[in-house]
């Protein structure tokens, strides 16, 4: 059987990434251009400023992928790109290089959901075997996927309110942390103390959902009634303690989740996947079951393209191509 290239391209947030795949499952190249110092200073994404970024960084991105590859416009089966779901303006970026592209280059097109990358950026590590369950943990989404074949989705349960890296940045911006501020907790939590007894909520007995501004907010209400009382917390032990909740839910969420419907694997997907605390947590909890736990290496778990083109090698072998009106969609559904 003949080997399959797809160029991958992602702009849904403030990485500017290209990379080539071969077979969906080997990584070729993979440049990924990060905005980050450019929105330190914002203290957070500022999407007008993302936007103009990608502009700027598309095209040397792109080169700098084939170049990394050595290889031509020749070799490159199809082109898949994020669609959806992120800030419209950087995901337009994206999809109109792709499209310009593809149409200049007689190559399908395939429009990719970016939660179905981050999922899919475990694959390049070991194979998937379904039933499947997904973890999903970024700045936007906090979820529980099911899966019972390839590029089939089923949600089991979800955030109500804020997203788990949502929560992360916005704790450590109470904590007056740089941006972004998840890695940052992470590092103070690890030589913190988990002295302060933060709220879990574990919501209804059966729900596979999750909510997070519960504490959130129970976080800022600590600190402003320790200000007041003229005490002052040490960073590290609220970080430790605030990551501790987090941690905790999130763990007990998806082993329940695995029992209940029996997986075969279980796979961490999203930035937040990157948390130190939270990948011991998973590996201890599933240590004592005979489920295989997937985390994708801490390069993965963030913004890349490598696992768009992984994604988007799934459409291209069932012959899902997107035609000319493909868009982005900036709250496109798994
Ligand atoms: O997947 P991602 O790169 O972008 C989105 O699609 O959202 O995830 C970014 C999120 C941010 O909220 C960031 O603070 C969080 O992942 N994050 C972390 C860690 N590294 C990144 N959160 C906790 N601990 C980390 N080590
Ligand atoms: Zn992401």
């Amino acid at each position: 059987k003949k080997d399959n290239y797809i160029l991958g391209i992602e702009t849904s947030c403030d990485e500017t990434a290209v990379a080539i795949v071969k077979n969906g499952r080997e990584i070729i190249s993979n440049v990924v251009a990060s905005q980050i110092e450019s929105h330190k200073r914002f203290g957070g994404v500022v999407p007008e400023v993302a936007s103009r970024h990608h502009v700027e960084q598309i095209t040397i991105v792109l080169e700098e992928a084939f170049e990394n590859a050595n290889m031509t416009w020749d070799q490159i089966d199809a082109i898949a790109v994020t669609e959806g779901p992120g800030l419209v303006g950087a995901l337009l970026v994206g999809v109109n290089a792709a499209k310009a592209l593809a149409f200049a280059k007689q190559k399908p097109l395939i429009g990719v959901h970016h939660i179905a990358g981050h999922i899919y950026a475990n694959r390049f590590e070991r194979e998937f075997e379904f039933p499947l369950l997904a973890l999903i943990v970024s700045g936007g989404h906090t979820e529980l996927v099911l899966m019972n074949k390839h590029g089939s989705y089923e949600l089991i349960g979800e955030t109500r309110d804020d997203a788990a890296g949502e929560a992360y940045d916005k704790v450590a911006r109470m904590l007056e942390l740089p941006y972004p501020g998840g890695p940052q907790i992470d590092l103070l939590a690890a030589v913190g103390e988990e002295s302060i007894d933060f709220p879990r909520a574990w919501l209804e007995t059966d729900s596979f959902d999750f909510s997070f501004s519960g504490l959130k907010s129970s976080v800022i209400n600590t600190i402003h009634n320790a200000r007041q009382r003229g005490e002052s917390l040490k960073k590290e032990d609220i970080a430790a303690s605030f990551q501790a909740s987090v941690v905790d839910v999130l763990t007990t969420k998806t082993w329940k989740a695995a029992q209940t419907y029996n997986v075969k694997q279980v796979i961490v997907a999203g930035g937040v996947a990157a948390n130190q605390g939270l990948r011991k947590s998973l590996a201890e909890q599933f240590e004592t079951t005979d489920i295989p736990l997937l985390i994708p290496p801490l390069k993965l778990c963030t913004d890349n393209a490598a696992m768009i083109a992984a994604a988007g090698f799934v459409a291209y072998e069932k012959g899902k191509h997107a035609g000319w009106d493909l868009n982005a969609n900036p709250s496109l559904v798994l």
